[in-house]
């Protein structure tokens, strides 16, 4: 059993909803067989628990570790490629790189690479894409589970629009990605998602074909991307001629559903943000990948008042960060642009609770509320000489965590905590 000492940050509600007061801040928590059992005052916990260690992290904040609800692992080391927009950067830079894992050695070694990177960011799970090649999900899988993470990933499906080497087919997709949820799904805290990376890469039928396998696995999450850049709805529409607009190109294909992700979704069509308010399916915010690749700016605050469902991620590598703050930071300025800054406490439940609530996870990851599983991340509110001074002035905790929201990265990140067991970041 352990007690943490430190600024316990945590929900007791969506700030979005229910205001920045939904943001607490608590002295303690305890920890028991990978669950937070308790939350309160230090003195009320060290007298319930007498025999836990203590650590005692003073003045830094303590949070449920970040959520990224979108990213791309086999990209890590394409990340920050110049130049191009969104097909031209896939063709460029993605499928190349993408190819490399044909070969299972290269996909161990960047998983692990990208799982430390994520840890280092303070980065608890994540909701990843895969290649098309099955092995690509075993060394994902592998890695998460051997760090104790509650992780989520899928076979890339795509069946057309893609060079040699980087294609499957309808009933391969549906045969490979059914053999890995066999493997995989629920195995310890891995799960597994369905995922067609979007519409122009497969063909009716091959949507068709991951529709009837989400059908058959409905507790599956099932990933894709839509309406993220202008030019790629256009080539949506043409090769999809019967369809109302980019979500009915899913839906058609039964790939609508409360558990559904859909990536960037920045220029939908009424009728599209009705289908998925409507359905329950989630929205996830990319916004650093959103400036990067030059896609558009998502309009965050006014879908989240309709009653959206939206999850916040790096997109990595069309994300140019690792960093769930440098995130939070650019969804600050896109919010700027949109004319609607988002609060502190809503950049910071983005990142934490409302992934874990795109994910469908909220109950078991995301807060620290009793019951939850232990995926914690400690803060130092003055990484760097830039903050510190800054975070000197802070007159409430809203300004002491706005400056390293704005200016952090993996540098204030000095601990991490995985189901319960500590574990140095890196
Ligand atoms: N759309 C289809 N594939 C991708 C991808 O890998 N990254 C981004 N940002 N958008 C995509
Ligand atoms: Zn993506």
């Amino acid at each position: 059993m352990d007690i943490l000492l430190g600024q316990v940050l945590r929900f007791t509600a969506d700030p979005f909803t229910a205001g920045p007061d939904a943001m607490q801040v608590d002295e303690a928590l305890a920890i028991h067989e990978g669950k937070i059992i308790a939350v309160g005052a230090a003195d009320a916990l060290r007298a319930a628990y007498p025999a836990a260690r203590t650590r005692d992290y003073g003045a830094q904040v303590i949070s449920a570790g970040f959520i990224d609800a979108h990213v791309h692992y086999p990209q890590t080391a394409i990340i920050a490629s110049w130049g191009k927009r969104l097909i031209d950067w896939l063709n460029t830079y993605t499928f190349p790189e993408e190819m490399r894992f044909n070969d299972p050695a290269y996909a161990q070694m960047i998983a692990a690479r990208y799982f430390d990177l994520a840890l280092a960011h303070g980065t608890t799970t994540m909701c990843s894409f895969a290649t098309i090649h099955p092995a690509s999900v075993d060394a994902f899988f592998a890695q998460a589970q051997a760090r104790g993470m509650r992780a989520l990933t899928g076979k890339t499906c795509m069946d057309r629009n893609a060079p040699d080497g980087l294609r499957d087919t309808a009933q391969s997709a549906y045969d490979d990605s059914k053999a890995l949820i066999a493997r995989w799904h629920g195995v310890d805290r891995l799960g597994y998602v369905i995922t067609p990376r979007f519409s122009p890469t497969s063909t009716p039928d091959q949507l068709s074909a991951l529709g009837a396998l989400w059908g058959e696995h409905p507790d599956c999450l099932m990933q894709t991307h839509l309406s993220e850049q202008t030019d790629e709805i256009e080539w949506v529409r043409g090769l999809f001629p019967t369809a109302r607009d980019y979500l009915d190109t899913y839906e058609m294909h039964g790939l609508l559903g409360p558990n559904a992700l859909y990536g960037h979704a920045i220029h939908l069509e009424a009728r599209e943000r009705d289908r998925i308010l409507e359905t329950g399916a989630a929205m996830v915010h990319c916004p650093t990948s959103n400036t990067f690749i030059g896609s558009g700016l998502m309009d965050l605050a006014a879908l989240k008042a309709k009653g959206h469902r939206i999850g916040l991620a790096t997109d990595t590598g069309g994300g140019s960060s690792f960093s769930m703050l440098r995130t939070m930071a650019a969804a600050y300025e896109i919010g700027q642009l949109k004319g609607r800054p988002l609060h502190p406490a809503e950049l910071w439940w983005l990142a934490t609770q409302g992934s874990a609530q795109a994910l469908n996870l909220g109950d078991k990851i995301g807060n620290i509320e009793v019951g939850m599983e232990a995926d914690l991340v400690i803060i130092d509110l003055k990484s760097t000489p830039a903050i510190a001074q800054r975070n000197a002035q802070a007159g409430d905790i809203f300004e002491a965590i706005f400056p390293t929201i704005m200016m952090g990265d993996d540098r204030a990140i000095t601990d991490v905590w995985i189901n319960g067991k500590n574990r140095t970041a890196p």
